[in-house]
């Protein structure tokens, strides 16, 4: 990956493992998706799944319209933290949660027909705005565990499973089968959208094209996703929601780690770097998606002189984050820096082994390290 052009200051400053939240980064993704928002008249939320970093939802808010959670601590957090409109979609929402849902959000999304009949007097009751996810079974990828429109997805209502007049009461449609895609993909599942679901968007007030579009990606054809959204609007008169994760805090946050350890030897394939940040405990899709993170002054295997297999100080065998190559030969006690660490990382971290979190700190646009939070043997005691 490219090199950091200098060491930042702060670098050498936070107690590792550290998440570094940059805000430079994180305005200039919001302006990005304002720029969208002003343009067509769209509302953008924040997918709190991807990004639930609260300090930051003061400023988020000043650029988007709101946020989306995926369940009731989501919910609760946007309703505490997050001034603007308040989303919320689960798969199937329980009973027993639902009468303090009412109270946090103004917007829910109903995973199937069942689910909408099972809630509806309940929600209409509260005047909330209800909306049906739908699932247009038109695969845009090939990774089946990103994509809700694979074999036995459990997300959103086929065409098959719907009956006209269940719909009374719903205002509004939602789909969501993107997954770090760009603007073609969702003008095409646009079109299936509008073939199957097409008789019921005139009498629709809204239609949220969910997450998974990498807006803020360089290359994005952000005309193109306009032009998607102003179709909507204009054939039939639908506000559109958008409600990007990843796009919001794409590239906007670093994990610095430290070299503990490195394991050498003439019979070895390769030496190995065991650094205090677990791919297994504070980047999990690294293993999930999977994919490699990048990494500020390295190369690709082989690329640079010095190769390594960089791996995380915990007991899993495939707790690797990735090979490496460097100029120098790596120090015990070095300092590195992989980059787009905001987004799935925070929410999505765990203590295995006993591994501590990483503190969460943030850079404002002047450079200045504020520490958010700092986590510590308690954080590991209090939930087992
Ligand atoms: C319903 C829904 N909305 C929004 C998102 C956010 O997606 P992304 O972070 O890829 O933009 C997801 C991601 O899984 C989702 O399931």
């Amino acid at each position: 990956m490219a090199a950091m052009e200098k060491q930042p200051a702060w670098l050498q400053e936070v107690a590792t493992p550290a998440y570094v939240i940059d805000e430079k980064q994180l305005i200039h993704n919001l302006e990005i998706l304002k720029g969208v928002q002003d343009r067509t008249g769209c509302s953008i939320l924040l997918a709190q799944k991807a990004f639930s970093m609260y300090a930051c939802y003061p400023l988020i808010a000043k650029y988007l319209k709101g946020a989306a959670a995926s369940g009731l601590f989501e919910a609760r957090l946007a309703y505490e933290e997050f001034p603007g409109e308040n989303h919320v979609f689960n798969p199937a929402f329980q009973d027993k949660e639902f009468s303090e849902l009412l109270q946090y959000c103004d917007h829910f999304v109903f995973n199937s027909v069942t689910q909408w009949k099972k809630f509806r007097e309940r929600a209409l009751a509260a005047h909330k705005e209800c909306g049906l996810r739908i699932n247009p079974e038109h695969s845009t990828q090939d990774h089946a565990i990103y994509d809700p429109c694979s074999p036995l997805s459990r997300l959103g209502a086929r065409i098959s499973e719907i009956q006209p007049e269940e719909l009374e009461g719903l205002t509004g449609f939602h789909f969501h089968t993107l997954c770090e895609q760009g603007a073609e993909p969702l003008a095409e599942t646009l079109e299936a959208v509008e073939e199957k679901f097409g008789k019921y968007l005139p009498q629709l007030k809204w239609i949220n094209f969910g997450g998974g579009h990498h807006i803020t990606k360089e290359g994005y054809n952000i005309p193109l996703l306009e032009k998607c959204i102003n179709r909507m609007q204009e054939k039939y008169g639908l506000k559109v929601y958008l409600e990007p994760g990843e796009a919001v805090a794409l590239n906007a946050g670093f994990l610095i780690t430290e070299v503990l350890e490195l394991i050498e030897g003439p019979e070895r394939e390769m030496p190995v770097a065991i650094l205090d940040a677990s791919a297994a405990c504070h980047m999990p899709d690294v293993i999930e998606m999977p994919y490699r993170p990048p990494l500020f002054n390295s190369g690709e295997e082989g690329e640079k002189i010095y190769s390594y297999m960089l791996a995380g100080a915990t007991c899993l065998a495939g707790d690797n984050i990735g090979i490496y190559s460097f100029d120098k030969p790596l120090q015990c006690g070095q300092r590195l820096v992989f980059g787009d660490m905001a987004i799935y990382t925070m929410v999505k971290n765990n203590t295995f082994n006993g591994m501590a979190l990483p503190d969460i700190y943030y850079v404002d646009s002047q450079d200045k390290l504020k520490c958010i939070k700092k986590f510590a043997y308690e954080n590991f005691k209090c939930r087992l």
